[in-house]
């Protein structure tokens, strides 16, 4: 029994900020933010609009493109570092929304490699027999946890969803995934304020805000990336030549250049949204995957490698067959 990527589907708020909007409120340029990252632009979350407000017309899409109807759903994993709600979790709220109550619902809070670390536990339910047809959702709105007022953070990060309907088959489809953490870095990414934060901590330096050392991450990012797309290739008994498309988490344009070199990827075979949607953390590869499908670059049979890298320190890849 496998698990196979029966639909996709994403969101995005209507609100584009562009580089020059930036421009207008904060010290820096377009040629910076596209030189460093890639950036363009990027959607934000209409004041009142909430992640599961972006996670339904997501999800919605990708169970009509598997055929399904929302009823059918069975399992939902919603990846998420930016719950409307403490609690309930933010899977049944979108759950209720959707209206197919009884299965498991619950959110996975594993910040930009949320939407990895959730595929790779829906498989293991359909693989398990437990759903047959899971929804996996990645949906944020960082630009509420973003500090406008620091230039090194505010260029990047974003808002939307993306959903996949995982259906139980018996032809390969995820064929492995592989989940890495390294909790000892903490202080180089983080964002405090959390409701169970112990008293007499050292005072954050902006309370409910992104906090990045941004160079330092960049480098562990790149060398544990590339550990990993290794790991998947050779669980699998591939060699990098049989990969189509490499899906990879938007953080910077650099880093997937990186990774694309690195697997000898000509960048024609790279899904790039980075440009259009900034960093929008665990929506950011179902972002990118449901464009690669949608305009039909990505095609059924292909092989594609999903890999992203986030705070915790957490990562991980998906090789799939779609
Ligand atoms: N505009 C203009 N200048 C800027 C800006 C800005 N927006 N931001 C920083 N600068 C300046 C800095 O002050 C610095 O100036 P100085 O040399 O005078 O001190 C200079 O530009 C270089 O700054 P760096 O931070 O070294 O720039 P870098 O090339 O490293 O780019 C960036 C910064 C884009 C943040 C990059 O480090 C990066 O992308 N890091 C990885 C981010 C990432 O992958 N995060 C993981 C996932 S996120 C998650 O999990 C939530």
């Amino acid at each position: 029994m496998y698990s196979k990527i029966a639909g996709t589907g994403s969101y995005l708020p209507e609100k584009i900020l562009t580089n020059r909007d930036l421009e207008g409120f904060m010290e820096t340029s377009d040629a910076w933010i596209r030189e460093r990252t890639g950036i363009e632009r990027r959607h934000v979350a209409a004041e009142g609009q909430g992640t599961v407000d972006l996670a339904e017309p997501a999800a919605r899409r990708a169970i009509e493109a598997a055929g399904l109807a929302p009823r059918d759903i069975d399992l939902i994993v919603f990846a998420t570092c930016t719950p409307d709600y403490v609690f309930p979790n933010a899977g049944t709220l979108l759950q209720q929304r959707l209206g197919c109550p009884g299965g498991a619902a619950f959110s996975v809070e594993a910040a930009c490699s949320g939407f990895i670390y959730a595929l790779s536990i829906a498989d293991k339910f359909v693989r398990a027999g437990e759903a047959k047809h899971a929804l996996v959702v990645g949906a944020e709105v960082l630009s509420r946890v973003t500090d406008w007022s620091d230039r090194g953070t505010a260029i990047l990060f974003a808002d939307g969803a993306g959903a996949v309907v995982l259906n139980a088959s018996a032809q390969p489809g995820v064929l492995s995934t592989h989940l890495h953490a390294d909790g000892s870095h903490r202080e180089l990414l983080f964002c405090p304020g959390g409701p169970g934060a112990r008293s007499g901590l050292p005072a954050a330096p902006a309370p409910g805000f992104i906090h990045m050392e941004g160079r330092e991450v960049f480098k562990i990012a790149v060398m544990e990336l590339g550990r990993v797309v290794d790991e998947a290739l050779a669980a699998n008994r591939l060699d990098r030549s049989a990969l189509d498309w490499l899906v990879p988490h938007q953080a910077n344009l650099r880093i997937i250049q990186g990774a694309a070199r690195k697997l000898d990827l000509p960048m024609e075979r790279v899904i790039v949204t980075v440009q259009d949607h900034g960093n929008t953390s665990a929506a950011s590869v179902p972002l990118a995957l449901d464009a690669g499908v949608r305009d039909g670059r990505i095609k059924r049979g292909e092989l594609l490698l999903l890999e992203a890298f986030g705070a915790g320190f957490t990562w991980g890849a998906a090789l799939v067959r779609y």
